[in-house]
């Protein structure tokens, strides 16, 4: 008789990990609500790019140019992105691992880490990644205390237990939108047990000041058990290419190197990223758009009296007196696709990212009255 798979120890593990939710596809609404125009701003992605080189390269590879062509197996481990990767970030090249998105190397250390078991600990409201992978790869979760405008470096000290082996950072964290001051950050470099892994997670680090942002990877000389995570999908917007790169020591590169599947990079985004790692001026104006986006916004919430938290990354967390879904609902009836967070702790709030000013203005359009009536 077959009595199922949920019997099965393991399956009966996985059967109790929540399952990601990602944002909700244009085509999927436009499908389901009969509309034509919909504004996506639900997913932390770029809406000024990718840069006009990229696109150029990806073009010259689909005409088959320089032997180039899409029946060809990739360059396995990436090694001409890692190359770029590491001159932009003064890093041997053996100090940088390609990932299909970060997502991939969020599994891939949660692999390495938990093949005999373990702990992570996991600030309140973070990436829900960090504990999907972890529990996937038999790891259990710590989750100690942040609030939606505090992460806390002490609590994060206070929660590790014997047989932690990796704490995560979203740095900037998604979805609060929040960040430590660079003494916070240090504290926590030097004072946590040097045995565990810091996965810290820059995804939205691009959009941060360069000059005020205490960057990671200035630190692995100074703590080699330390993982620094970048992904192309945000600022470099190539989120569809799915691809994204860690840095660390060379020692704990080459673990990552050992549960990397093979061929896990495609050759067009490892072409795409290789162009847009370089293109510093595109970083630059994508961040002064997304600052600009971030002051209209702030005078528009205001109007309505809506209370906004964080003032990082490309989004921000819009609070309403209803529950987020209603919102996420009412938005979504008029063809505005934003992320309802309770799933994230945050019942009421709602994340939206930074669109083009036509996108913000429709969100705007069909916001407000829905703010006016209960915000
Ligand atoms: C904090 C954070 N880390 C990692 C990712 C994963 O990005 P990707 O897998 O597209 O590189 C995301 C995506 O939303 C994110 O918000």
């Amino acid at each position: 008789m077959h009595s199922g798979l949920s019997a099965l120890p393991g399956f009966e593990h996985l059967a109790r990990i929540p399952l990601y939710v990602p944002g909700k596809p244009i085509q999927e609404v436009q499908r389901e609500l009969g509309l034509e125009r919909i504004v996506k701003l639900a997913s932390n992605e770029n809406p000024w790019g990718p840069t006009p080189a990229v696109k150029a390269r990806l073009a010259a590879i689909l005409e088959g140019a320089n032997g180039e062509g899409l029946g060809l197996y990739p360059v396995s481990d990436g090694y001409y992105l890692r190359q770029a990767i590491s001159a932009r970030k003064s890093l041997p090249v053996d100090q940088v691992v390609l990932g299909n998105g970060s997502s991939e190397l969020l599994e891939m250390i949660a692999k390495a880490a938990f093949l005999e078991g373990g702990s992570a600990v996991i600030p309140r409201h973070s990436f829900a990644i960090y504990s999907i992978a972890t529990q996937t790869a038999g790891g259990s979760v710590i989750e100690s205390r942040a609030t939606a405008s505090e992460l806390d470096v002490d609590d994060i000290l206070r929660s590790v237990a014997p047989d932690t082996r990796l704490v995560y950072l979203g740095h900037p964290n998604n979805p609060t939108g929040i960040r430590l001051e660079r003494s916070a950050f240090e504290r926590l470099v030097r004072n946590l047990r040097e045995d565990i892994i810091l996965v810290v997670d820059q995804a939205y680090a691009e959009y941060e000041e360069p000059a005020n942002y205490p960057d990671a990877a200035a630190y692995l000389d100074e703590r080699p058990n330390l993982l620094v995570l970048h992904t192309f999908s945000k600022i470099h917007a190539l989120a569809a290419l799915r691809i994204g790169y860690g840095l660390g020591s060379k020692e704990l590169i080459g673990y990552l190197e050992r549960v990397r599947s093979p061929f896990n990079t495609n050759h067009l985004a490892q072409a795409a990223a290789e162009v847009s790692v370089q293109d510093l001026a595109f970083e630059a104006f994508s961040r002064q758009r997304n600052t600009e986006a971030r002051g209209v916004f702030a005078l528009e919430a205001a109007q309505h009296r809506c209370t906004l938290s964080g003032d990082c990354g490309n989004f921000v967390l819009l609070e309403s007196a209803f529950p987020a879904k209603d919102l996420f609902l009412g938005l979504m009836q008029k063809g505005v696709i934003v992320r309802p967070m309770h799933g994230y702790g945050l019942p009421n709030q709602v994340r939206v990212t930074f669109g083009k000013p036509d996108e913000m203005e429709a969100f705007w359009r069909a916001a407000g009255p829905l703010l006016d009536g209960g915000c």
